[in-house]
């Protein structure tokens, strides 16, 4: 390895940041096809960037105190919100792009507070709480998920 490995704020943020652009470009589109196809894929990314933090992060954090076990709740709740649009999205991408606004918006809303809320209280508060083994074994298993550019 060279040179100090990023936290796993640093790691986490990343990929929300890479998840948004894979959002935007997909709304973008114009092609039909396409946004089946990338809406698959992103979705295929975003499910398993929820199970990596449900499965590898909440339970420490969730354990480190009331105030923590709240938070995690909090996300937990979130995160099946998000993943109640992606399935209402999933079921209107083949249709005209316009029908999509309104489940644009409420994926767009949802994302941008729930990833605020990670990034400012929980990733920080479990790169205080794990060691180095523990943020190198979740950037491993995330890197395996992102698809190849
Ligand atoms: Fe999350
Ligand atoms: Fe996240």
């Amino acid at each position: 390895m060279t040179g100090p490995s990023p936290s796993l704020s640093r790691t986490m943020g990343n990929d929300h940041a890479r998840l948004d652009e894979a959002w935007e470009r997909i709304r973008g589109t114009e092609r039909a096809e396409l946004r089946r196809e990338w809406f698959e894929a992103y979705r295929a990314d975003l499910v398993y960037h929820v199970e990596i933090e449900e499965r590898e992060m909440f339970p420490r954090l969730a354990a480190a105190g009331p105030a923590d076990a709240l938070l995690v709740g909090r996300l937990r709740e979130e995160h099946r919100e998000i993943l109640e649009v992606l399935d209402r999205i999933g079921a209107a991408i083949d249709g005209p792009i316009d029908r999509l606004g309104v489940l644009d918006v409420e994926l767009v809303t949802l994302l941008w507070a729930h990833n605020a809320r990670e990034e400012t209280t929980a990733y920080p508060r479990w790169d205080e709480l794990a060691g180095p083994d523990e943020a190198a074994r979740i950037r491993s298993a995330l890197d395996r998920s992102s698809s190849p550019e």
